[in-house]
């Protein structure tokens, strides 16, 4: 029997980053969970080689598109390699194996009707030759700014409105098709509100796999992108896919466009999409447009790569969105992983050791342990089938803590000292090994590397991979059998010292990604302008202004007009670049600082005397500076 899985192929303007690494492990753990339930388990991820960004990213660092992609493509199978994730096809949208499959799915969908030629308007970029969906006429280039243009071009359709029913159908019969069951609701009202027809290729672009004998057509995002999924595995038999593991940003995409694609074509449709939420860290989702990303690297150098697993299985309830932070991390290790698991397993050798000459004692029971392992078994099995990770390990963990205390009441070191308790002494030595067996091998899809060397001190014999979940039970450690060498798995971290060496490592680490997509990270502030002089300073009228109204500027989505009182007989208006950031409604009432001696300026046909002051990161939005404490309108910045 097999087992197919995907994670999203990842867009190779930049390289991996721990929400990248999220999806990977949990797809890399599924996959070892179904491996450990008798199946051929198969997992495919890759990298979304094409587009006019990928083009452009290549010519800031003077390489040619592919040799670009080649270098980031690198990066994410090296980081899965280094995290031991265990990845079967890496496939990349650039190899022509893939674009003979989309080429073939076209096909199949023109052959049946499916594709019509038409024409296709939208917003346009001439400078940035950059399609911007969903904007506007006038509306700005999300890149350079610039006005875009409504621009006309003939381009293949796909008649998504044939699949309406079609897709409605399907989320009836399989109402596991999308989980969780929220995704489903929001896919399935989408569908309700009808569907239009969806432009598959262009003309204006060069860097994507063309349309047979249709030059100068060229596959547009998602029908490329998510053909890889059966492009990876041609002619293995692996089709259709169990699990489609992704992000739920892109779940319309899967779970509207492609079943669609696939009915349109006659194909045989994916079992499952599962889209989990999002990682958040400083409080917004990790993004490398909002700069607010961690890689793995640092992390898995510092702390090793089971800890990064356990923590993303562990601390985020699958489904859900949730927080990384460094220290909940090393507390989580500390507390779960070194107190935990790793103390429960060395107290325990080292007593089979010091108690029992190194070997497994005879077999006797003693107390509820052994049910309630037998309990855990199923119990945690059972989570895990219904990706629920983090409910799974909890269970695990009850069941070491059970152990332990069961271990502390029996006080092994005062059995030892009576030779009339050795069945007693046996019977709780036996006991903790076995709960260690049996926690070590339904732990082993969710820490890999320490799993294993758990198992080896347990000299358990055959590998740990080799264990199939549904022959665990009480009972198999063999008496009278000889331990391994003990030694510590999850050695204490110390929290402030770990922080600070990733911190560091991070800083290297982006610091080298930047310089692979040709992007120089920015320096520290000090380096990078010139010194000026106090009289310089003095130049700026610096003052506190109070914003008494707020409203959009017509076709300009990035741009605000607000009335701002600085104490002067009139209110200023300024046209500040914010409405990404800001809703109107959230100004209204707020102190900003305004620079007040800026030569008016206009924008967009508007007036502006001034400018209003904020942080602004590259890429990111803008942050208004203002005041913790109250200060008068008006007020001079010094
Ligand atoms: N190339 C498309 C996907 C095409 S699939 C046929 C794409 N690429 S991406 O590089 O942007 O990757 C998005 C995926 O990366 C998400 O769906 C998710 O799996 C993972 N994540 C990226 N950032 C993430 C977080 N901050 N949090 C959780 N997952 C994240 O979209």
């Amino acid at each position: 029997m097999k087992y197919y899985l995907t994670t999203p192929i990842y867009y190779v303007n930049a390289a991996p980053h721990i929400g990248h690494a999220y999806t990977t492990i949990v797809a890399d753990t599924v996959r070892r969970l179904k491996a450990m339930q008798g199946y051929n388990a198969v997992l495919t991820t890759g990298s979304d080689e094409h587009g006019v960004n990928v083009e452009r990213a290549a010519q800031r660092v003077g390489k040619s598109p592919k040799e670009y992609c080649d270098v980031i493509a690198a990066e994410f199978e090296n980081q899965w390699r280094l995290l031991g994730l265990k990845v079967d096809h890496f496939q990349r949208t650039t190899s022509p194996q893939h674009a003979r499959v989309v080429q073939d799915l076209f096909e199949r969908c023109r052959k049946n009707g499916y594709i019509y030629k038409g024409s296709y308007t939208g917003q346009y970029c001439i400078h940035d030759n950059l399609y911007v969906n969903d904007a506007k006429a006038g509306d700005p280039c999300p890149d350079c700014g610039r006005p875009t243009e409504t621009i006309t071009e003939e381009n293949f359709f796909f008649k998504l409105s044939a699949f309406q029913d079609k897709l409605l159908d399907l989320y009836n019969r399989e109402p596991k098709f999308i989980l969780p069951e929220t995704r489903r609701n929001e896919v399935v009202s989408f569908v309700k509100t009808g569907l239009t027809d969806l432009s598959i290729t262009r003309t204006n672009i060069k860097w994507g796999i063309p349309v047979a004998g249709e030059a100068p057509h060229v596959f547009y995002v998602w029908f490329d992108a998510l053909t890889t999924y059966m492009s990876a595995v041609e002619g293995e038999h692996l089709w259709p896919a169990d699990l489609h593991l992704i992000g739920k940003e892109i779940v319309r995409f899967h779970a509207i466009y492609w079943p669609a694609f696939l009915m349109a074509a006659e194909l045989p449709l994916p079992k499952r999409i599962f889209a989990h939420g999002w990682l958040l860290f400083e409080e917004s989702k990790m993004s490398k447009s909002r700069g607010n990303i961690v890689r793995p690297e640092p992390i898995r150098r510092v702390m090793g790569a089971d800890a990064l697993r356990y923590f993303l299985m562990r601390e985020i309830v699958f489904g859900q969105d949730g927080s990384f932070s460094y220290d909940a991390l090393v507390g989580r290790y500390n507390s779960d992983l070194a107190n935990g698991l790793g103390n429960l397993a060395s107290r325990t050798l080292t007593m089979i050791n010091q108690y029992s000459g190194g070997a497994v004692p005879a077999c006797t029971t003693e107390g509820a342990i052994p049910g309630l392992a037998m309990q855990t078994i199923s119990a945690a099995t059972a989570a895990f089938e219904e990706f629920e990770f983090s409910k799974g390990l909890e269970t695990i963990w009850s069941l070491l803590s059970a152990t332990d205390k069961f271990i502390v009441e029996q006080a092994p070191w005062t059995l030892a000292k009576n030779p009339d308790l050795r069945p007693k002494l046996d019977a709780t030595l036996y006991t903790a090994a076995e709960v260690l067996r049996i926690a070590t091998a339904l732990l082993a899809p969710v820490l890999p590397e320490s799993t294993a060397k758990i198992w080896a001190q347990l000299g358990t014999p055959g590998p740990l991979d080799a264990v199939r979940i549904r022959d665990l039970a009480w009972g198999q450690l063999h008496p009278g059998h000889k331990i391994g060498e003990v030694s510590a798995v999850f050695p204490r971290i110390d929290t402030a010292k770990a922080v600070v060496e990733m911190r560091a490592l991070e800083e290297e680490e982006a610091a080298r990604q930047a310089a692979l997509v040709g992007k120089t990270p920015p320096p520290p502030a000090a380096e990078t302008t010139p010194k000026i002089s106090i009289d310089d300073f003095v130049k700026v009228d610096l003052r506190v202004g109070l914003v008494l109204e707020a409203e959009p500027v017509r076709g300009a989505s990035k741009l605000l007009k607000l009335k701002v009182d600085l104490a002067e007989p009139q209110p200023r208006t300024i046209v500040a670049g914010i409405a990404e950031a800001y809703q109107p409604e959230q100004l209204i009432g707020r102190k900003v600082v305004i620079v007040a001696n800026l030569e008016p300026r206009k924008l967009r046909g508007v007036e502006s005397n001034g400018m209003i002051v904020a942080a602004s990161i590259e890429g990111g939005k803008p942050t208004l500076a203002g005041f913790l404490e109250d200060v008068p309108v008006g007020a001079r910045l010094k």
